[in-house]
């Protein structure tokens, strides 16, 4: 009977046989050695990668910086915690607290970083660990360079051994920033990073923040596992903050800014167009285009206001389930602008199981009437190859911030929406 695998004293000899033999004199010990050594690779390059599979859908959380800024505490940081807790943002889906700029203390003569012992009189393990006990996750912040935007010791020349350390401490999540980088390669300096996390072993959501600025969106996601898209935003409408050298930009600026860029994002990689400003001082119906708009770019959902003493209307739009399940949903499509008339966008998202998410932005101070006619409009979306065609497929307008069902596709919409605001539904397939 023909044998059906290989003697090892064959296989020299088959190997050469097919052509793939290098080395024709190859003892068994020649090849033993070459497969050791290719094993020894194959492993040594799994180090380099990122944690896959961490953020198949966008992360959501809290960071202390749009509210707190460089005031951040063991106090404030627990309190946060509760609060998420609490207030049903945990079981909304948020799970990071993020410890954003100024939570640096010095290297020590070894180079390894420390928190700042003021603020942090336990240790900021002992903050960790409370945060861990609640059922949340816990994500820190560094920089590519020399020292923070703050001017806090940053991790150029020192990233294994911040990595090893906040592996040590139980980080979940890592917010890297781009100030004082000067020479500096981003591929090179996230990469490192990357690396350097990989290395040291705990899975760990990796965040690049470097504004948008090398268009990490081409060359990132094998990387992170998301990447800011733009500078940093500011709790303002349909204005801007000019800080003199840079500015800081309002929700709408902001997604203009996004156009282009939804076939980078996806599972695992997101087009991070920063953290919220929902609860900051803009007023509800403003809150309420900025958290629907952030669920139809599929982007990550870091709130950035006090949650421990935040208004009922703030806390509700922060923990709608029905808007955050467009955000989180499993395909991971980033939604579309498929029309623009006056004042008025009308965007699409396709969700899993056949449907739809659309919401009518109104840019205006001033109400606006929209129509639209579903079965008429043809709203295809090249990217995900996906076809509404309420002609043949009807579906119900479950409106996301009322609740109520407004009918079905197979009426033409007329509704009226307020200024500074949107009307969201789902459509649901029947
Ligand atoms: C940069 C980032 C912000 C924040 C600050 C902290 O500006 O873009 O999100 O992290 O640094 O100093």
């Amino acid at each position: 009977m023909k044998q059906a695998f290989l003697t090892f004293k064959e296989l020299p000899f088959q190997l050469k046989h097919a052509g793939f033999c290098l080395f024709p004199e190859m003892s068994r010990i020649g090849i033993i050695r070459l497969l050791v050594i290719s094993v020894l690779l194959i492993s040594a390059n799994s180090y380099g990668q990122k944690f896959n599979g961490l953020a198949l859908t966008p992360p959501m959380g809290w960071n202390s910086w749009n509210k707190i800024a460089c005031d951040v505490n063991d106090k404030i940081l627990r309190e946060a915690a509760d609060a998420m807790v609490s207030s049903g943002m945990k079981d909304a889906g948020y799970t990071y607290i993020v410890v954003d700029d100024c939570w640096h203390g010095k290297r020590d003569s070894l180079g390894f970083i420390h928190e700042d012992p003021e603020r942090f009189p336990s240790g900021i393990k002992a903050t960790i660990d409370y945060i861990h006990a609640k059922g949340l996750k816990f994500g820190i912040y560094s920089c590519a360079g020399n020292t923070t935007c703050a001017g806090r010791p940053a991790s150029r020349g020192h990233e294994y051994q911040d990595a090893l350390q906040y592996a040590k401490w139980g980080v979940d999540y890592l917010k890297y920033d781009w100030c004082d980088t000067e020479g500096l390669s981003a591929v090179g300096a996230y990469t490192t990073m990357r690396d350097a996390l990989s290395a040291a072993g705990r899975p760990v959501v990796f965040s690049l923040c470097e504004w948008g600025t090398y268009k990490p969106w081409l060359w990132a996601k094998d990387i992170g596992h998301l990447w800011r898209t733009t500078g940093d935003i500011a709790a303002k409408f349909d204005s801007n903050v000019d800080h003199g050298s840079w500015t800081s930009w309002g929700v709408l600026s902001i997604l203009d800014m996004q156009e282009g860029l939804r076939q980078y994002a996806g599972p695992d990689h997101w087009n991070d167009p920063d953290m919220m400003e929902v609860g900051n001082g803009m007023t509800v119906n403003q809150d309420r285009v900025h958290m629907s708009m952030w669920c139809m770019l599929a982007a990550p959902l870091m709130a950035g206001n006090d949650i421990a003493n935040m208004s009922d209307e703030t806390k509700e739009i922060l923990t709608n389930k029905d808007v955050i399940a467009v955000d989180q949903d499993v395909l991971g499509i980033q939604g579309f602008k498929f029309a623009a008339k006056d004042s008025v966008e009308t965007w699409f998202k396709p969700l899993a199981g056949g449907d739809w998410a659309v919401c009518f932005l109104n840019r205006s101070k001033k109400p606006v009437e929209v129509s639209f006619d579903w079965v008429a409009t043809r709203v295809y979306d090249d990217l995900a190859k996906r076809d509404l065609n309420a002609g043949e497929t009807e579906y119900s307008l479950f409106n996301i911030w009322t609740k109520a069902v407004d009918g079905t596709t197979k009426k033409a919409l007329k509704a009226m929406v307020p200024g500074h605001d949107v009307l969201m539904y789902r459509l649901k397939k029947i």
